[in-house]
């Protein structure tokens, strides 16, 4: 791993236990990711990327392989550090943006403070939190949202919830899953536009998977992930 990598995937498999069967997703994916950079992942619909995603977000275990996170590999840690490892360097934005239900827009980009100080790991206060929280949403534009729950937002408003979220504790790497994929045209344009924005003012280092060539387009580099393996890296022609 060079100084310019922030998130490295080695070998990386995962199979699940389907009855008495064993079935195979990930085949051996590898990835590299190099600070400041976005990255845009492809594939066919079943290839593995959501599989691949949570396994590099440290949220899904991997049946076998290293992802290694500025340097520290995060699936050899136990519980309590990888956590800690994930809240300091993580942010992971999903395609149905996985809000929680009873709490509304703040409480919901404040939570992962919330849980990092529940493990006495939060870099914030509880008042910073909340002040960042509310500077995030308001610069989203959803100053007038802030008490709404999820199912009281719309789609694209629940996302840049989410992406607050995510940005909250200043995660040097996001991790995105079809961040767009359940908004229409006009609303995922504004939901990208505002990602790209962040990832360059922050410096972000992300991954982004998508099935549209728009998205694409605006990243570093493109790879492309077919029956759980990267098929092909840098240069690719971006399919449309
Ligand atoms: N928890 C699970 N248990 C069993 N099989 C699973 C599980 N999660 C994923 N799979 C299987 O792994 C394969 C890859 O799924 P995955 O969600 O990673 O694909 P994907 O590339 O993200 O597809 P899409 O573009 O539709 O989101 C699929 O065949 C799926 O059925
Ligand atoms: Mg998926």
């Amino acid at each position: 791993m060079s100084d310019s990598q922030i998130l490295v995937a080695k070998d990386i498999r995962k199979s699940f236990q389907i009855g008495d069967r064993e079935v195979g997703v990930l085949h051996g994916a590898h990835l590299s990711l190099n600070r400041g950079e976005r990255l845009c992942m492809m594939g066919a619909s079943g290839a593995g990327k959501s599989t691949f995603l949570h396994i590099l977000g440290l949220l899904e275990r991997p049946t076998e392989g290293e992802v290694l996170i500025d340097g520290q590999d995060g699936w050899s840690l136990g519980n309590t550090q990888r956590a800690s490892l994930r809240n300091r360097t993580l942010g992971f934005v999903f395609q149905f943006y996985h809000l929680l239900p009873e709490l509304n827009a703040l409480e919901n980009v404040v939570l992962p403070a919330r849980i990092a100080a529940s493990h006495g790991d939060s870099p914030l206060t509880l008042q910073e939190a909340t002040a960042r929280a509310k500077q995030s949403l308001e610069k989203f534009g959803l100053e007038n949202r802030m008490d709404h729950r999820p199912s009281q937002l719309s789609g694209g408003e629940q996302q840049r919830v989410a992406i607050a979220r995510a940005l909250l504790l200043d995660p040097p790497v996001l991790i995105a899953d079809e961040p767009t994929g359940n908004l229409d045209t006009a609303t995922g344009g504004r939901v990208l536009e505002l990602l790209l924005k962040e990832q360059e003012e922050r410096g972000l280092s992300m991954i982004l998977v998508t099935h549209d060539p728009r998205i694409a387009e605006a990243c570093d580099r493109v790879m492309a992930m077919q029956d759980g393996q990267i098929q092909s890296d840098t240069g690719v022609e971006i399919p449309h």
